[in-house]
C-alpha cells in the first residue's frame, strides 16, 4: 500500500470565499469564545477588515479551505505601527510550524509599511506568551479588562526595521 504524503500547506492572502471559514474557525476557538465570538460575528468582523484593506493572510494546502489565519491591520500611529489582530492555527493543526510561518508571513508583510509590530495576548495565555517570546516579542506593559471585563490583555512590540532604515510616516 502506498502511502499519500500530507499535502504542503501555503501561506497565501484569503479570497472572499474563505471568509465563511475563516469565521467558523475564530468561533470554534476556546480563546475567541472567551471574548464572545460567534460565527456571525467573526464573519462580520473579516468583512469589515476585507473591505478596509486589512491583511489576511491564511495558511491552506493547494485548493483546500485554510487551517491558519494572521490578521494584520496597518496604521501610522506609535512611528509606524502594524498591529496583528489575531494569530490562530486550527487545533488539530498546532505544533507543526504553522503558527510560526504565519507569524513571519505578517512581519514580512508588515515590514513593506511598518516599522514595528504590535500584538495583544490574553495574560494567562502562556504558550502563546511564551511563542511571541521565542520570537523576538518585547513585553511592554499590560491593559486590564481592556476589551473584555475580566480578560487581562499583555501588549507586545516588536520593531521590524532598525533606525536608520525606518519608514517615514
Ligand atoms: C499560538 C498559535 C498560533 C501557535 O501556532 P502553532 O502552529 O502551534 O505554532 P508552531 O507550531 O509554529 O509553534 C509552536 C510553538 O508555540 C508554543 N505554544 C503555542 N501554544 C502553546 C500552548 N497552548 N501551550 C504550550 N505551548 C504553546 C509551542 O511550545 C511552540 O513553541 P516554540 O516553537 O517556540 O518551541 C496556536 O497555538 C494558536 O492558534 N493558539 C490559539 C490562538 C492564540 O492563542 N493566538 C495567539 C494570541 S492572538
Amino acid at each position: 500500500m502506498t502511502r499519500r504524503r500530507p499535502a504542503a500547506i501555503q501561506i497565501d492572502l484569503a479570497r472572499p470565499t474563505d471568509l465563511p471559514t475563516l469565521a467558523h474557525l475564530m468561533a470554534e476557538s476556546p480563546l475567541l469564545r472567551r471574548y464572545g465570538t460567534t460565527a456571525s460575528a467573526a464573519r462580520r468582523a473579516l468583512v469589515r477588515g476585507w473591505r478596509s484593506g486589512d491583511h489576511l493572510l491564511v495558511a491552506r494546502a493547494a485548493g483546500a479551505p485554510p487551517v491558519g489565519l494572521a490578521w494584520v491591520i496597518g496604521s501610522r500611529i506609535l512611528t509606524g505601527a502594524a498591529y496583528l489582530r489575531l494569530l490562530l492555527v486550527a487545533e488539530g493543526r498546532r505544533r507543526g510550524g504553522l503558527g510560526a510561518r504565519l507569524l513571519a508571513a505578517a512581519e514580512a508583510v508588515s515590514r513593506k509599511t511598518a516599522n514595528h509590530l504590535f500584538l495583544l495576548v490574553t495574560t494567562d495565555n502562556a504558550g502563546a506568551r511564551r511563542f511571541y517570546e521565542r520570537r523576538g516579542y518585547r513585553h511592554v506593559g499590560d491593559h486590564a479588562a481592556f476589551a473584555r471585563p475580566g480578560l487581562d490583555e499583555a501588549l507586545y512590540q516588536k520593531s521590524l526595521r532598525p533606525y536608520g532604515r525606518r519608514r517615514p510616516v
